[in-house]
């Protein structure tokens, strides 16, 4: 690292002296540099894990196709493979959108992670409501209640097992359930008390498992997925069911770790104990949404535009995309994909965010590329 910033300040100052007069070499030596032009991500990391991308299908054409060819070895749907997406309604299965993902990946040879065959948002009413169109999570009587429950599991089998019997080829990893764990859920085991829990119990997430694994079969990579899996209680909120559901056969081979994290939250030690404690029970980690805020929690104040966000913020940035590299490639034995929330900085979830909490003005710059697609400090961080 210091090296090349030696390097590229030794030939900043070349190129300084061999500019004709009157032109700036403060613009000279920050030209700049097109993601396509430089070393792909995906390059550098072959030796340790792929490296993905979530995508909408639109991005699949122009220059985010560029980009995501050059620099990326995966990707994964930033939405359309979501329950409320495949089946609005029931029996009603919608593909068209996630084929679009699907083709695309094949044709460039890429890993395809699924996002996701269960969560508690993003899922339509209809699986939570009984024959008479009544909110099952309500139910009082317990042999209704029991009936309930096993319509849900059916209709979550059915969910899983048609997603699985048509892309079981195509998928090589599969977030299996998200966001399963709530540090604040009041049963004091940081069981998500979503309509899935309050009708199932925990049983849902042994269903989904065991149904993806049927039909995905033995090779399929199946994995638990969630957010702030660094920090306390909810890593071991988290630990303690992963083990307790490993323990019962449930067959789950790794840990998604979202990352949705900031400059300075949480601790690389912090990320490092999480990777290795699930790597102790012997499953695989993968950092599946990975994108590095400017911001705290809540974003506010946030920059309102891009050009507003000062150069310091940048070289921060690009300071913790450094730390957390090596910190992956340290422990590349335990991770098998790094995927980011997203191309480049011209489209992230984290501007919705930035706007909600500042009256509607607010930019976030998460990634390693700017906004058209430039190399950023944080790139050049990672890259050597
Ligand atoms: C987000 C998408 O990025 C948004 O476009 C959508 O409006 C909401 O969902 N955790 C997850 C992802 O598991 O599915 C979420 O994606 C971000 C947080």
């Amino acid at each position: 690292m210091l090296n090349n910033v030696r390097k590229s300040f030794i030939s900043g100052v070349a190129i300084v002296l061999l500019l004709p007069v009157g032109i700036n070499s403060a613009a000279a030596t920050n030209e700049p540099k097109s993601a396509l032009e430089v070393k792909p991500l995906d390059e550098r990391y072959e030796d340790s894990f792929t490296i993905g991308a979530a995508v909408e299908p639109y991005q699949l054409e122009g220059k985010d196709a560029e980009v995501l060819k050059h620099h990326y070895n995966s990707i994964v749907a930033e939405n359309v493979m979501k329950p409320i997406n495949i089946q609005p309604e029931e029996g009603k299965f919608n593909f068209e959108q996630a084929d679009k993902i699907v083709k695309f990946a094949k044709e460039n040879d890429m890993d395809l992670r699924f996002h996701t065959l269960v969560w508690h948002s993003q899922v339509p009413e209809w699986f939570f409501l009984d024959k008479n169109g009544k909110p099952m999570a309500d139910e009082t009587d317990p042999k209704q209640r029991e009936k309930n429950k096993q319509l849900l599991l059916k209709r979550l089998e059915k969910h899983i097992k048609t997603i699985v019997q048509r892309y079981k080829d195509d998928i090589d990893s599969w977030d299996v359930v998200n966001e399963v764990i709530d540090e604040y859920a009041p049963n004091g085991k940081g069981l998500r008390e979503s309509p899935w829990y309050k009708i199932t119990g925990t049983d849902y997430i042994k269903v989904a498992f065991e149904t993806a694994r049927k039909y995905a079969g033995e090779n399929a990579k199946l994995y638990i997925n969630d957010y702030n899996t660094e920090v306390e209680p909810k890593r071991t909120y988290l630990y303690n069911l992963v083990k307790e559901l490993l323990e019962q056969g449930v067959p789950i081979d790794g840990v998604g770790h979202q990352s949705h994290i900031q400059i300075g939250w949480p601790t690389l030690q912090e990320t490092e104990d999480s990777i290795n404690l699930f790597a102790s029970l012997g499953l695989d980690n993968q950092i599946t949404e990975l994108d590095v805020s400017l911001y705290g929690w809540p974003p506010r104040p946030a920059y309102p535009t891009y050009a507003d966000i000062p150069k310091e913020k940048f070289q921060a940035q690009a300071d913790r995309y450094n730390a957390l590299f090596e910190l992956y490639e340290r422990l590349d034995d335990k991770i098998s994909n790094v995927t980011f929330w997203g191309v480049a900085d011209n489209h992230t979830w984290l501007d919705d965010r930035a706007e909600q909490y500042n009256d509607g003005v607010g930019k976030d710059a998460p990634f390693v590329f700017d906004p058209d697609y430039n190399v950023k400090l944080a790139y050049w961080a990672i890259i050597d």
